[in-house]
Formats: structure tokens, C-alpha cells, sequence
């Protein structure tokens, strides 16, 4: 039988993720079936997917919280309280996080930017900053800040994972990244902050866009941004160290992420 693998999520018509590891599959010359779940509950649909021998899950909006309570064990990157990639193991299910390192293999070897020593602005406090926080620390960022809207949930998050927070008027400037996880670009709004504190930073949009620019990237680079990258190349490399995770193989992601810009 084909070991099968699916994401799981609400919406989840529009995941490239199948279309993703289809491409890591063919060009490591693996066989596996990748599918998209939607499903209303985490927990039923997760017990009916490993229990038909399912080799391993994708975790996306609004589940991972509901992953990280489902899993067996967690790993030490799911520490964070997020779970997007699951695999069984010896009967138990593992659950892990590889949004943290799928960003910052975007930032630093597909990008080029300099993560060791930057002054690094999160913006937002949601479940998808969640996730990134323990990998940045890991990079060898020098000062870490988490500014949000509600600046209780900046705080909260900055205790638990000791970094700085405050609310978005705190947010100031000299930024060298500044990395936008809130929904506002989602919904159609890139001015999450004040121009300044985007003034010659690089930018980056944890969200991505399939047709052009996201909002916040079209805004960052209208009000000085160095530069404007959506995170396209973060769920391609989230999903190759999945991919790894559950096949002991690494996929390359140069040419996937090229197709998927290319839009094929
Ligand atoms: P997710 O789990 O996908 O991150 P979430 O938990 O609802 O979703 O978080 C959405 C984030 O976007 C939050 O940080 C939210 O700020 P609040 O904590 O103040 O709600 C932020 N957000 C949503 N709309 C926003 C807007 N118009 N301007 C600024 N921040 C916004």
C-alpha cells in the first residue's frame, strides 16, 4: 500500500502543500500519497487518519494549538505550544514544528539575509509567531521583539519565551527584519505599523500570495523597506523539513519554489 500523508486544516481547498510534496516525491523518486483534509474537529479526524495507517500529518489554521493537546509526545521545536508536522512512531505519535526552521532557511540560505546578530521585529502574537519564535532565538538574532495589536498577548508571549514585547505604537525603528505574522495582510491591510518602523528593514510577510505582492509587502516597500518578501519560500521549506522528518530524505526546494512563483 502507498504510505500516505495529508495536511490537515479549515479551509484547506487552496493548500499548495499537496501540489509541494508531489514535487519533493517525483524528484526524490519517492512513492507516497499527499492529501488535503478538511475537517470540522482536529481530534476525530486526526484518530481516523493514523488509525487507517496514515504515515504522517500536516498540521494548518486553526488546528495546530489542537495538535500540540493531541500528540503523544513533542519534540523540542513543538515546545512553543504549536504542532504542524506529526509522525507515528513505535505506536506513539510525535509531534513537532517546522515553520521556525522552514523561516529561517528562507531567510538565510534562500534569501541571503543576515540572521546572526540582526535586530529581528515580530509583528503580530497569533498562533503563526508562535510557532517561529524558538527558531529565531536559535539563529543568533541579538534582540528579539514581539510587538502586537493587543499588547497583553505581546506580553504573555515575550514572558514565555523571554523576549521583549509591547504593543505596535511600541514598535520603534533601526530594525534590520521585521517580520509581519498578523492577519491584517491577510485581510487586505498592509499598514500594520507606523512607516518608520519599516524604513530601510527588510521585510518579510509570514502569509504569501500566489498573485503578486501581499499587502504588507506592496505597503513595506512603498515606505522604505530594503526589501519585500512574501513567505512563499518559508512553506516550501516548512514542507521539505516535513518531508524529511517523515522519509529520511531531503527534498531540494530551488526548483518547487521556482514553479510555484512561476505560478505552474
Ligand atoms: P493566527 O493563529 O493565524 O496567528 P490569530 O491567533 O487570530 O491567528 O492571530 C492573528 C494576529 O493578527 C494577532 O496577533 C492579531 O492581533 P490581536 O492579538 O490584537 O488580535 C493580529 N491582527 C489581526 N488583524 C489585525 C489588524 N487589523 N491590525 C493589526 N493586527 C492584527
Amino acid at each position: 500500500m502507498t504510505d500516505r500523508y495529508a495536511v490537515i486544516g479549515r479551509p484547506i481547498g487552496h493548500s499548495l502543500s499537496p501540489r509541494i510534496h508531489a514535487a519533493f516525491a517525483e524528484a526524490s523518486g519517492q512513492s507516497l500519497r499527499y492529501d488535503a483534509l478538511e475537517a470540522e474537529a482536529f481530534a476525530p479526524a486526526a484518530d481516523e487518519f493514523f488509525a487507517a495507517g496514515g504515515r504522517g500529518l500536516n498540521v494548518t489554521v486553526p488546528f495546530k494549538a489542537d495538535a500540540w493537546e493531541w500528540v503523544d509526545e513533542r519534540d523540542e521545536a513543538a515546545g512553543c505550544g504549536a504542532v504542524n508536522t506529526i509522525l507515528p512512531r513505535e505506536g506513539r505519535t510525535v509531534g513537532s514544528n517546522t515553520d521556525g526552521i522552514g523561516l529561517v532557511r528562507d531567510l538565510t540560505a534562500n534569501l541571503g539575509w543576515r540572521l546572526a546578530g540582526a535586530r529581528v521585529l515580530i509583528l503580530g502574537a497569533g498562533g503563526a509567531v508562535q510557532g517561529i519564535v524558538p527558531a529565531l532565538q536559535e539563529s543568533g538574532a541579538a534582540d528579539l521583539m514581539i510587538a502586537n495589536r493587543t499588547r497583553a498577548k505581546a506580553l504573555a508571549l515575550g514572558r514565555r519565551f523571554g523576549v521583549a514585547a509591547g504593543g505596535l505604537n511600541e514598535a520603534g525603528n533601526g530594525w534590520d527584519i521585521v517580520l509581519n505574522g498578523t492577519a491584517a495582510s491577510l485581510a487586505g491591510d498592509g499598514a500594520v505599523v507606523a512607516p518608520a518602523v519599516v524604513a530601510d528593514a527588510r521585510c518579510y510577510d509570514l502569509f504569501y500570495a500566489v498573485n503578486g505582492a501581499t499587502p504588507f509587502c506592496r505597503w513595506a516597500a512603498a515606505h522604505g523597506a530594503a526589501a519585500a518578501s512574501d513567505g512563499l519560500g518559508m512553506l516550501v521549506e516548512q514542507a521539505a523539513e516535513a518531508f524529511q522528518l517523515w522519509r529520511n530524505v531531503r527534498p531540494e526546494t530551488a526548483g518547487v519554489l521556482a514553479k510555484l512563483r512561476r505560478g505552474d
